[in-house]
């Protein structure tokens, strides 16, 4: 008798199994498994046993590859967050909450390469053309010669593509196309691997380079299978608050330039904006300073860039005191709460902590740890990591991180003793070695 093809997979990490069960055993997410019927195309694993392969060309490792020319869109924060430019044949993940701006970028973005001369076509699976050319229109892109299809069968699309030989192709968003090769509903976990798959594949053979948009869920991952981020060269998230104008491209991987670089851009009621001097913007609104509000001197890529970081520590009303991060890691907090309660004597115990990083900005850096435990004087910056000890760490780029705040008219700085001294004229800076001589200066006696 044959056995039932069925399979299940889960959305969050792609795994297979044959039964379902609530929790996925691969990866602990609950609820996130559901039926799938298995890919109908490729080899088996039995018949790959029996079918003889043909050898394959080695080479060492001294063979000589030219860099990839690449195609600059003129849009610097893109250009340098895809690590200088478009690579041909590379295949590029644009994920982002839906109305955050992806598909405003990437048309803009497309109307820029076209009009560098790279035979572009952009293929929108969520809107009728009328929509997309109205939108053009808003962002004053008519005459840019971009070709434009609104379509989600695959199929059709890679014959399209096949005809028309573009150079980059841009598909919004990948789960909205399908394939009738695959038997379960568009969006699902199989139809959005196998046009990820078909459509990277495709740009490998073709020498096109193709940008894929995907949805992220609430938690922030790319709606779909993991696997579809291994498939791709460069993954890029565009992320910012709703109710802020900024929006921030980052790169999480790239194959061809640093991962974690980042592109600022504001949007504006003609489109995106790009911000070539995020320091400025993200300090802009910063009012009066007041107790619980510092400056934050980061490095993102290669990038210095000032933050204001905001604390409110207030009596907790609840049995269970409150910890709230936005736009850092509440882990991180935590930490350093009880660093401070440990090695500094300052109680944390019924008191409810807010800590907020303005702007819609994302930190991820320890060097942050310092300047969240600080409330100080209007032109002083922080950086520095704080380990379990209470010892302070030193880190990376000191000297690039004191030049963008003296730009900014920051005198003041403190940091980490330890690594090489920076030399910074003009800026007094203060290395302290432990957190509790930071905290004696920073709250002074009291
Ligand atoms: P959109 O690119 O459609 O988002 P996504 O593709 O990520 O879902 O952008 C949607 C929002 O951007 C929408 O709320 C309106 C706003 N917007 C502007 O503010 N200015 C503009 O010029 C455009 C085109 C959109
Ligand atoms: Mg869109």
């Amino acid at each position: 008798m044959a056995k039932s093809k069925t399979q299940f997979s889960c959305a969050a990490c792609g795994n297979v199994t044959s039964k379902w069960s609530g929790r996925c055993e691969a990866c602990g997410e609950w609820n996130s498994i559901s039926e799938e019927s298995p890919l109908s195309a490729g080899p088996s694993a039995a018949s790959l046993g029996h079918a003889k392969g043909r050898s394959i060309p080695l080479t060492d490792l001294r063979t000589e590859e030219v860099p990839p020319p690449r195609t600059t869109s003129g849009l610097a924060e893109l250009d340098r967050v895809l690590g200088g430019g478009l690579v041909p044949a590379s295949a590029i993940l644009v994920g982002g909450d839906p109305g955050i701006g992806k598909s405003t970028l990437l048309l803009q973005a497309a109307a820029r390469f076209a009009d560098s001369g790279l035979k572009t076509l952009y293929v929108s699976g969520e809107e009728a053309r009328a929509q997309v050319r109205m939108r053009a229109q808003r962002l004053d892109l008519t005459k840019a010669p971009v070709q434009l299809a609104a379509e989600t069968n695959l199929r059709d699309i890679l014959t399209t593509l096949e005809a028309e030989k573009p150079q980059l192709a841009i598909i919004d968003s990948i789960q909205t196309m399908w394939s009738d090769t695959v038997g379960s509903a568009p969006g699902s976990v199989s139809q959005v691997r196998a046009a990820a798959h078909e459509l990277t594949s495709f740009a490998k053979r073709r020498n096109m380079a193709v940008i894929l948009v995907g949805h992220v869920t609430k938690d922030g991952q790319i709606a779909g299978p993991r696997v579809v981020e291994h498939m791709v060269d460069t993954v890029l998230y565009f992320e910012g608050e709703r109710g802020h104008q900024f929006r921030i491209l980052r790169a999480v991987k790239n194959r061809f330039g640093p991962a974690d670089e980042i592109g600022v851009f504001e949007m504006t009621g003609n489109g995106l904006a790009e911000v070539l001097n995020p320091s400025a913007l993200f300090l802009s609104d910063r009012g009066t300073p007041s107790p619980g509000s510092v400056v934050f001197a980061g490095i993102e890529g290669t990038r210095p860039v000032l933050t204001e970081l905001q604390a409110l520590v207030a009596p907790s009303p609840h049995s269970q005191p409150r910890r709230t991060v936005v736009g850092w890691d509440g882990g991180r907090l935590a930490m350093i709460l009880a660093v401070l309660e440990a090695r500094c004597g300052i109680p944390f115990t019924g008191l409810d902590v807010y800590l907020n990083v303005a702007g819609g900005m994302k930190i991820n850096e320890p060097a942050a740890d310092l300047a969240v435990a600080a409330a100080l004087p209007a032109d002083t910056v922080v950086f520095g990591e704080i380990s379990l000890s209470g010892a302070l760490r030193a880190v990376g780029q000191t000297e690039n991180r004191l030049k963008e705040a003296q730009k900014l008219g920051f005198t003041t700085a403190i940091a980490p003793k330890g690594g090489k001294a920076p030399t910074t004229e003009g800026m007094a800076l203060k290395r302290m070695g432990d957190l509790t001589t930071f905290v004696g200066d920073v709250f002074g006696a009291g």
